[in-house]
């Protein structure tokens, strides 16, 4: 331990996670179904799911832009965090994980607060207009978290709020010799964020690392 800060351990980890509002049995079915449907299991965790419910709530969050839906459960869990008019719209390339992601947001208790884009979200973005979302969360392909987050600079609002998740690249953040090429797109998106001028931000050590910016 270091004079300002305790390392978390694993055993803080599960402190804090049994100290953390549970998922709910909708949200537990949807993962064994996503699995079950060959979706890869690589959703949020719940830890993480109430940090971004808890900062879209600070910030007063109407208008939500995700860049990859997956199986809906980040989706579901945003929309929970919103007003009755707040609106989720998600962003996802693949057409089985979509219908999977809108069959689960249909019956969901947000069913009316969430809309899936479907395509890439390259070509989907550059139609939203400037300075207008109130937050981002980009958990997409790796390759281009760079132009997300030029992106989502562009679209969110003063003050708006930008999340990215795997900011720790699956655990695998100081593996030097890692393969996977989305390990070192993350090492670079990292200082890429981390050297923001328009972005006061952190990476808070929940999930897999997870940016939280505010656009100044
Ligand atoms: C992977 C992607 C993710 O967004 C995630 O949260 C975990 C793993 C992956 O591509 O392996
Ligand atoms: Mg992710």
């Amino acid at each position: 331990m270091s004079a300002e800060s305790t390392v978390v351990t694993a055993r803080h980890f599960k402190y804090l996670a049994a100290r953390t509002t549970p998922e709910d049995d909708f949200l537990r079915d949807l993962k064994v179904a996503a699995a079950a449907a060959g979706i890869p299991a690589i959703w949020i965790s719940p830890e993480q799911a109430s940090l971004m419910q808890i900062l879209l709530k600070l910030c007063g969050v109407r208008e939500v832009i995700e860049i990859g839906t997956l199986a809906g459960y980040s989706a579901i869990a945003m929309a929970r965090a919103l007003p009755p008019n707040g609106v989720v719209r998600t962003i996802e390339i693949s057409g089985a994980y979509a219908d999977f992601a809108e069959e689960w947001i249909a019956k969901s208790d947000v069913a009316g607060k969430i809309e899936v884009l479907r395509g890439q979200a390259q070509q989907v973005l550059p139609k939203f207009t400037n300075d207008w979302a109130d937050a981002v969360f980009i958990d997409a392909d790796k390759a281009n978290y760079a132009l997300y987050l030029q992106q989502s600079l562009r679209i969110v609002r003063r003050r708006g709020l930008i999340m990215v998740d795997n900011a720790f690249a699956f655990g695998r953040l100081f593996d030097e010799a890692d393969p996977d090429p989305a390990v070192a797109q993350i090492r670079a998106f990292n200082d890429l964020m981390a050297g923001q001028p328009e972005l006061k931000s952190i990476i808070v050590p929940i999930g897999d690392g997870c940016w939280v910016g505010v656009k100044m």
